[in-house]
C-alpha cells in the first residue's frame, strides 16, 4: 500500500495534466447540481487509478470552485499557481508543521510569511503568530490568549466578549466554546464606532471583559469598523482589542483603502486569512499577536514526549493557537510571495476592488437594480426592484444549478438583498455584466 507502483506513477502524471488544465481554465463549467453515486469503500480496494478516476470524473466536477470567476458568494478564494503547486507538494513531503525540530526551514519560511502580514498590519518587530485552518480558529485562539491568566471580579476568568453587531458568527461561537457571554454593540448595518461601543462598556467591569472584537471588513457588507476610535477606547480602559480582518485585511495592500484601517496596528491581536483574499489555497488563516508571549503562555501544550521540541530557543508554530499537529499551511503563501513578488499582490487586490467598483456603478446605472450601500471594500449589496426573498432564492438556485454563477442572497437592515463578493482578480467586467444581465433578463 505504501510502495509507489507503476499505476501510481501513471496517476501522478495524469494528476499533473489535470492540474495544468484546471489552473489554465478556472471557468470550466461546473456541474454543481449533479450528485453521482460515490464508490463504496471495500475490503479489497480498487486501486489508485480507479479511485482517482472517480475523484476526477464524478466527485470534483460537482463542486463550484471558489476560484471560478463568477463565484461571488460568501468569501471565495483564488489561489495562485505557485501557491497551489507548493501546497500539493507539501502533502507529498509529509511535513509536521508544529515544531522547528521536525520542520526546519519550513518554520522559517512560515515565519517570513507571518512577518509580511505583521508588516501589513503595521505591527512592531516582536509581533508574531501562526497559520491555522481558518478565521474561526484564529478568532478562538486570539480570545483564548486574551483571557489567559486573568481573573475577573468574581475571582474567576473574565467572562464577557464585547462584539460589534456585524462581527462574524465565529466570534460568537468562540465565546460560547469558552463559556463566555457576548455583549453586542452598534448595528449590523453600519461600522462600529466608539460612540456605539462606550455605552455597552459602561455597564461592564473592564476586569470581566475578555476582549473587544472589531471587524476590518464585515463579511456581510465589507464595512470596516472605526478602528482608531475603538483602539483609543480599549487603550483607555485597558481592554484587549482583537481585530477580525479575516476577509478585509488584504485591502490594506491598496493604498487608497489603507486609511480605513488606521488603528489596526494598536490591536492586541489580528486575524487575517490568506485563503480568502490573499490567493492561498484552503486552508490558511493567520492569527497574529502584538505580544506573542501571552499567546505562547496560553497555547503551548506541555507533555514529556514534547520536551524534545521545546528547546530554549525553539519557536514552534504549535505554540500560538488552538492546535498541536498542523499542516505547514503558511508555506504555500510564502512560496507565492517569493514567486510573484508583493507588487503583484497589490495589483491583484486593486483589481478586485476595481471590479467591485465597476459592479456598483453598473448597478447604479440600471433601471431595475439599486445599490443598497456604498461599498467600502469589495462586497457589493444590491436589490432588484420589486423582488421578494423567494425571487432572489429562485434566481440564485437557477444560476448555481446551471453553473453560470454562485451568487447568494443575504439580509441587510431586515431586507433580503443580493450580495457579490469580489476576491478573484480574474473576475472581469464581462463576468459582472453576465451576472447582472442574468438578473435583469426578461426570463427572470
Ligand atoms: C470576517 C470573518 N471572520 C471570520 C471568518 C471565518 O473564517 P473561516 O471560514 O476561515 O473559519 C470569516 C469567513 O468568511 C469572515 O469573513
Amino acid at each position: 500500500m505504501h510502495e509507489l507502483v507503476r499505476e501510481d506513477r501513471d496517476v501522478l502524471g495524469d494528476i499533473a495534466d489535470w492540474m495544468r488544465d484546471r489552473l489554465s481554465d478556472r471557468a470550466a463549467d461546473p456541474a454543481p447540481g449533479i450528485r453521482p453515486p460515490v464508490p463504496a469503500v471495500t475490503a479489497e480496494g480498487v486501486g489508485t487509478a480507479a479511485a482517482w478516476a472517480s475523484v476526477r470524473d464524478a466527485i470534483l466536477p460537482t463542486a463550484f470552485p471558489t476560484d471560478h470567476p463568477r463565484y461571488l458568494a460568501f468569501v471565495g478564494g483564488a489561489p495562485t499557481p505557485a501557491a497551489v503547486l507548493v501546497d500539493a507538494a507539501l502533502s507529498a513531503a509529509a511535513v509536521y508543521g508544529g515544531s522547528e525540530l521536525e520542520a526546519g526551514a519550513v518554520v522559517a519560511a512560515e515565519r517570513a510569511a507571518v512577518r509580511w502580514l505583521s508588516d501589513l498590519v503595521g505591527y512592531p518587530e516582536g509581533a508574531h503568530g501562526t497559520f491555522v485552518s481558518g478565521g474561526s480558529i484564529a478568532n478562538l485562539s486570539a480570545l483564548v490568549a486574551a483571557r489567559h491568566g486573568r481573573r475577573g471580579p468574581s475571582g474567576r476568568p473574565p467572562a464577557v466578549v464585547v462584539v460589534g453587531a456585524s462581527a462574524h458568527a465565529s466570534v460568537r461561537s468562540a465565546a460560547a466554546i469558552m463559556g463566555c457571554g457576548v455583549v453586542v454593540a452598534g448595528s449590523a448595518d453600519a461600522p462600529l464606532t466608539a460612540a456605539d461601543l462606550e455605552p455597552a462598556l459602561e455597564a461592564l467591569d473592564p476586569a470581566d471583559v475578555v476582549a473587544v472584537v472589531a471587524s476590518a471588513g464585515a463579511t456581510n457588507t465589507g464595512a470596516v469598523d472605526a478602528l482608531d476610535e475603538i483602539a483609543a477606547t480599549c487603550g483607555r480602559l485597558g481592554l484587549w482589542l482583537h481585530v477580525d480582518a479575516a476577509y478585509g485585511g488584504a485591502a490594506m495592500l491598496a493604498p487608497a483603502r489603507r486609511r480605513l484601517f488606521v488603528g489596526i496596528e494598536l490591536a492586541d491581536s489580528v486575524t487575517i486569512d490568506p485563503h480568502k483574499w490573499l490567493f492561498t489555497p484552503f486552508d490558511c488563516a493567520a492569527v497574529i499577536y502584538r505580544d506573542p508571549a501571552v499567546a505562547r503562555a496560553a497555547h503551548r501544550q506541555s507533555a514529556h514526549y514534547l520536551d524534545a521540541t521545546a528547546t530554549e530557543h525553539a519557536d514552534n508554530p504549535a505554540d500560538y493557537a488552538v492546535h498541536l499537529t498542523r499542516r505547514a499551511r503558511g508555506l504555500p503563501l510564502w512560496a507565492s510571495l517569493v514567486a510573484n513578488g508583493t507588487d503583484a499582490y497589490v495589483d491583484a487586490v486593486e483589481r478586485c476592488l476595481e471590479t467591485a467598483t465597476y459592479a456598483a456603478k453598473r448597478v447604479e446605472a440600471s433601471d431595475e437594480l439599486e445599490l443598497v450601500t456604498e461599498p467600502q471594500l469589495s462586497v457589493v449589496l444590491l436589490r432588484r426592484r420589486g423582488w421578494r426573498a423567494e425571487d432572489y432564492a429562485r434566481w440564485s438556485q437557477r444560476a448555481w444549478r446551471s453553473g453560470t454563477a454562485l451568487v447568494t442572497p443575504t439580509s441587510f437592515a431586515g431586507e433580503t438583498v443580493l450580495r457579490l463578493c469580489f476576491v478573484n482578480p480574474v473576475t472581469s467586467p464581462e463576468d459582472v455584466d453576465l451576472v447582472l444581465g442574468a438578473l435583469t433578463s426578461p426570463a427572470d
